[in-house]
């Protein structure tokens, strides 16, 4: 109920007042508080967090104003990193780029013990794919407000389905797994402090193996590795990349499963994402977070119709449409073809 009202409320600020007064924020803000629950112990820091707020919010109606003239397909929304301090929002991403040199070693390794690089070609891409709806994808996950670990839930995406695709049985990778036992120097993963896709397979098929949720449970913080091999709930025996086309990855998403993706998420556009396809064009390839492929599809209720993506993220099921954003394909927004990593299960 709370949910709706809150709609109503930006909606009607939109169409009564383009140039937000302060009463219309501050409304904005006290609805805000109480959905989130959220409370201040001092002056001041209720003071910056509304300034925060109220700076995002303007910015969520300029971008519902380009919604509604058609200028943009996506709307923006107050969600719970809306009234979040830089340093907060930062650790929201945590995408670490493998190195060049370790990239190349990797790959000559990986082809060395899987006697191939990268398939030449995979066959045509069906018009539509969600592997949502094929048992592939578990559910949406948060990884909080203080762990940059969006590597470790990317890499468990696409290794859960892997395992549902040979196995029959979709798992729930655990995050904390990769999060502890990867930090290390002969990985090259930060914990908390972020990390990269390969580095975290490069884990899995070591170790070997990975813990499931039950098993090994996120605790959104760095802790001393603790994985044994009664944890053992799957593993992966080598990983690759994938380069080329937004059409290449299409072909390869529909041959392989998910995919665990690089991509740029550090624009307030994407951070407040609310529904509908993004398509900010400032969404360049400088690549920080991690998310997980998991299909693609086109909105033919525009013309011409449009195609996108299907990401999950894990910034919980109140971010974006239920914890997934569409994704405009076409220029490769926001990097989306840049850093693309699977495991082979
Ligand atoms: C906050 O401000 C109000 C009035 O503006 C004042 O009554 C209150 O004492 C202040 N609280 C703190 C913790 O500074
Ligand atoms: C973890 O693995 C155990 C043992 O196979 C299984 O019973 C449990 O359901 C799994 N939990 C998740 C969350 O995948
Ligand atoms: C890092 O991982 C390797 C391989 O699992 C292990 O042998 C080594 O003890 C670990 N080092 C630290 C510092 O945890
Ligand atoms: C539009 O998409 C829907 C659902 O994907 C499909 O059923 C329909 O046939 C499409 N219409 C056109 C004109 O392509």
């Amino acid at each position: 109920m709370k949910f709706v009202i809150f709609f109503v409320i930006i909606a009607n600020c939109w169409v009564l007042s383009v140039a937000e007064t302060d009463d219309v924020v501050q409304k904005a803000f006290n609805i805000w508080l109480a959905k989130y629950n959220r409370k201040f112990s001092d002056n001041s820091s209720f003071t910056t967090a509304y300034d925060i707020f109220s700076s995002h919010y303007k910015a969520t109606s300029r971008q519902r104003l380009k919604f509604y003239s058609g200028e943009s397909k996506f709307l923006m929304k107050p969600n719970k990193y809306s009234a979040a301090d830089v340093n907060s929002k930062a650790s929201t991403r945590g995408l670490l780029l493998d190195n060049d040199a370790e990239f190349a070693a990797l790959v000559k390794e990986e082809a060395a013990v899987q006697g191939r690089v990268l398939p030449p070609s995979y066959p045509p891409p069906p018009a539509s794919l969600d592997y949502r709806t094929m048992g592939y994808v578990s559910g949406v996950k948060d990884q909080g407000f203080y762990c940059s670990s969006c590597y470790a839930f990317a890499t468990g995406c696409a290794l859960e389905g892997q395992l549902a695709k040979k196995y029959g049985i979709l798992p729930d990778i655990s995050a904390q797994n990769i999060i502890d036992c990867s930090y290390n120097s002969s990985y090259g993963n930060f914990g908390c402090g972020g990390g990269n896709l390969g580095s975290s397979f490069k884990y899995i098929v070591r170790n070997p193996g990975v813990a499931n949720e039950t098993f090994y449970p996120y605790a959104g913080a760095s802790q001393t590795c603790g994985y044994n091999p009664s944890m053992y709930s799957g593993t992966a025996k080598g990983y690759f990349y994938i380069t080329g086309s937004e059409n290449y990855l299409k072909s390869a998403l529909a041959a392989i499963g998910p995919l665990a993706v690089g991509v740029r998420g550090d624009l307030d556009s994407f951070l407040y994402y609310g529904s509908g396809i993004y398509d900010d064009l400032m969404c360049s390839a400088i690549i920080n977070h991690a998310m997980c492929l998991v299909g693609y599809g086109t909105d033919n209720t525009t013309s011409p119709p449009v195609d996108y993506w299907i990401l999950k993220n894990s910034w919980s099921t109140d971010w974006g449409e239920n914890g997934y954003m569409k994704l405009q394909i076409g220029s490769s927004l926001c990097g989306i073809n840049t850093y693309v990593v699977y495991p082979t299960a």
